[in-house]
């Protein structure tokens, strides 16, 4: 059995982290971190995991962690770039839910993240988690940066497209919305019940902090430079988050739906759905499913690919644990097979 903790295990992707491990046959948690609950037993504190944990929060520096053979941090950045060199130097592998190992350039973190950037070697040593994009680089990798989730969404919605040279890179628009879980569960008077619900606003619209991390891995994915607008805006739902992107299409005959379906025929998490169909957040929740549909303007070079994902599963816990199969040989599937609840 592969040996993990988890730091930061009261907050939304760390609770999500155990539900999901829950169901994968081949890792058993050993260390749950909470800084305010520690000494509680987990299941006090979420009642869903009453009979399936016996867990106890301990503090995030309690030396069974380093008993782990995996160690996922689920916590705010800042916290990954001090705590991450121990266990890497002792050979445990890392994954990092937050942001502190996604940027390549640490003038982009500084400026984005407030924090000057302390750990060259970890930055350099890090591999960006995007399973269907980096694959093979992940098996061999000691610290995974496990992306943003409105880079996830962006990225496999425009994989194929880039990959085949079949848009203008100066001119993307993603217009992305997301549930409010995507805040955290710390509490801020901007995600309450009576602020969100019954109507939906962007934010970040001058700059959010996952541009830059969007603008980085299209680059790479382009080999060149990518200029995009990103609108991020906040829904009155907690779990899902959809990416509307538009392109212009350099040949407006191709034909995107077949370019899709060929691209992700291989990916078990990636649907394209059947063409003219609409994807729909609720159908992916709970699940490490990404679906997108294609269609085109009905006039004109524009193309529309819609992409969505539950943030708190192929966004952030569903795909740290797939980067957890990749990284020890399992099936990248593995606990993760689950499909959307509906309704
Ligand atoms: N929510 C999402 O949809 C989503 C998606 C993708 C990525 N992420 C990223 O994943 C990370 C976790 O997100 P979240 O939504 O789960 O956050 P959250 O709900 O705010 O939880 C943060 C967790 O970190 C712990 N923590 C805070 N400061 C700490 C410190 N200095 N040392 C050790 N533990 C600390 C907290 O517990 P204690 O204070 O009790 O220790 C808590 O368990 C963030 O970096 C976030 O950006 C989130």
């Amino acid at each position: 059995m592969i040996k993990v903790g988890i730091i930061g295990g009261t907050g939304y992707t760390g609770i999500e982290l155990l539900r999901l491990l829950h169901n994968h046959t081949k890792v058993e948690v050993i260390a749950i971190s909470s800084r305010s609950e520690a000494g509680k037993r987990v299941d006090e504190i979420f009642p869903s995991l009453v009979g399936s944990c016996d867990l106890i929060f301990s503090l995030p520096d309690d030396i069974i962690l380093n008993e782990c053979d995996v160690i996922f941090f689920a916590t705010p950045y800042g916290v990954a770039m001090k705590g991450v060199g121990a266990f890497v130097k002792k050979g445990i592998k890392v994954i990092d839910l937050g942001a502190d190992f996604r940027l390549n350039d640490k003038d982009e973190y500084k400026k984005w993240y407030g924090l000057d950037h302390t750990q060259d070697e970890l930055l350099l040593l890090a591999i960006y988690g995007l399973c269907e994009i980096n694959r093979e680089k992940i098996k061999n990798a000691n610290l995974i940066a496990n992306p943003g989730c409105y880079p996830t969404t962006v990225a496999l919605g425009l994989k194929p497209l880039i990959d085949n040279k079949l848009i203008d890179l100066t001119n993307i628009i993603a217009d992305c919305k997301s549930g409010v879980s995507g805040a955290g569960r710390g509490a801020n008077k901007a995600t309450l019940l009576c602020e969100v619900s019954e109507s939906f606003k962007a934010y970040g619209v001058s700059g959010h902090r996952h541009y830059s991390e969007i603008k980085q891995e299209l680059s790479l994915l382009a080999g060149e430079n990518v200029n995009l607008t990103f609108v991020p805006h906040l829904v009155p739902m907690i779990r899902g988050m959809q990416a509307t992107i538009y392109v212009d299409l350099l040949d407006s005959d191709v034909d995107v739906q077949s370019i899709f379906e060929s691209a992700y025929k291989d990916e078990y998490f990636i649907t394209v759905l059947g063409a003219g169909n609409t994807p729909d957040t609720r159908n992916v929740r709970g699940s490490n499913f990404c679906q997108i549909g294609v269609q085109k303007a009905p006039y004109g070079n524009k193309l529309i690919v819609m992409s969505v994902i539950d943030n708190l599963v192929k966004g952030a816990s569903g795909q740290a644990i797939q980067n957890m199969n990749i990284l020890f040989g399992l099936d990248e599937n593995l606990g993760l097979k689950q499909i959307g609840l509906i309704p």
